[in-house]
């Protein structure tokens, strides 16, 4: 209890890179979802009192960055009365009297409906709006972020994902089960987390990224996706992982930028506030960088003809970039190991292998033989 008091305090610099997450994802997501559906249902069930000492914690950062969206006159142009749907719960009723202080001391415009702040442990609320999320067929944004492994299983993960148009993004604090992994058949919760939420059990794991690969991996095969990405936070001392759940490729090329824009290796953030802006950028001297360059050549090679949206998707799958893909391509293109056929008359310069096209075939990848 001591620790989670601690917590609210003062927001650590792992606690600001994951809302930094959060929120940037929020900002890209919610322009795109509104203007395409003209509403959207975000829901935080481990919502906490609403501050970290001075900071604002994740339902005030999604409440200001639905407000400043939703004031977008192009926006407004297409859809008279967009909605932002938000549900807030969290099991603390002292954290929820605060958030719902803090509520009523801002004022948010009618289009954002807040359900909540409910008092209510996640399992019951998830049987409560899991059959009504179910008929929702707007798109819909779970944040889960309790504070032990043990307060989400991965059947709970499925449930929300498995309604349509969801993405889910999932704290896990992975440190503690990765470090302990050698003493889990000692401990009950941490036996059953590695079980359920890795694809190795309690095996010898290479570092905490190969760990969080497992899990990953995992989280692929049972809930049967194709698109999941871990984001480690990594504050020197300790080392957790965002996950990030969806169904939509563009929902994953978004956070597959995200990730490459605030990390050195498209994998880690590292914790640090008032970080310095890096002069160079290092994400393609880094060793993932270097890991995906070789997957991606070795697939055009073992394809030998791909389109640029089947590279788009393989691109997003694996976690990159679209700009890096393309950076690998020209360099493919000058040692004459690819050519490239255009599909229409007008476009026939480059790969197409761009964010906005991943729908549009536009050009053949080929690989020459040697
Ligand atoms: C890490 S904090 C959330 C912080 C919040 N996302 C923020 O950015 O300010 C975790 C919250 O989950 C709540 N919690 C823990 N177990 C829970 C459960 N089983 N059901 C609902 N809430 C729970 C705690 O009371 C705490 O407020």
């Amino acid at each position: 209890m001591k620790i989670q008091n601690k917590f609210f305090d003062a927001q650590s610099d792992l606690t600001a890179s994951k809302i930094l997450i959060y929120q940037q994802y929020i900002k890209n997501y919610l322009p795109k979802v509104l203007m395409q559906f003209g509403k959207c249902f975000i829901a935080d069930f481990f919502c906490g009192p609403g501050k970290n000492g001075t900071q604002d914690g994740s339902p005030l950062i999604l409440l200001d960055t639905a407000k400043s969206m939703l004031e977008s006159p192009v926006l407004r142009k297409k859809w008279q009365n967009p909605e932002v749907i938000v549900v807030f719960s969290d099991d603390n009723k002292e954290h929820i009297d605060n958030l719902t202080n803090s509520l009523k001391q801002r004022n948010y415009p009618d289009a954002i409906k807040i359900i909540g702040p409910l008092c209510e442990p996640f399992s019951s609320i998830l049987s409560k709006t899991s059959e009504i999320f179910e008929k929702i067929t707007e798109p819909k944004f779970f944040f889960l972020d309790p504070f032990t492994y043990s307060d989400v299983t991965i059947d709970n993960v499925k449930t929300l994902i498995d309604t349509p148009s969801s993405e889910v993004l999932l704290f896990l604090p992975t440190f503690h089960s990765y470090r302990f992994v050698g003493c889990a058949d000692s401990v009950g919760a941490l036996k059953l987390f590695l079980e359920n939420f890795t694809d190795r059990g309690c095996s010898d794991y290479k570092d905490i990224a190969d760990f969080n690969e497992s899990i990953r991996q995992r989280l692929l095969t049972y809930l049967n996706l194709e698109y999941v990405r871990s984001v480690g936070l990594d504050d020197g001392k300790r080392k957790n992982a965002l996950f990030y759940l969806t169904k939509h490729r563009t929902g994953m090329i978004l956070m597959n930028n995200l990730v490459w824009k605030y990390t050195q290796d498209g994998l880690t953030v590292k914790a640090q506030r008032n970080n310095e802006m890096t002069l160079f950028n290092l994400s393609t001297l880094s060793d993932n960088f270097v890991r995906i360059k070789d997957f991606l050549q070795g697939y055009v090679k073992e394809k030998k003809i791909l389109t640029n949206i089947e590279i788009i998707d393989v691109v997003a799958q694996k976690c990159f970039t679209n700009k890096y893909a393309t950076k690998i391509l020209k360099d493919m293109k000058k040692q004459g190991l690819i050519e490239i056929e255009y599909k229409t008359s007008n476009k026939t310069k480059g790969f197409y292998v761009a964010d906005g096209n991943w729908n549009k075939e536009l050009a053949v990848i080929k690989y020459k033989e040697q």
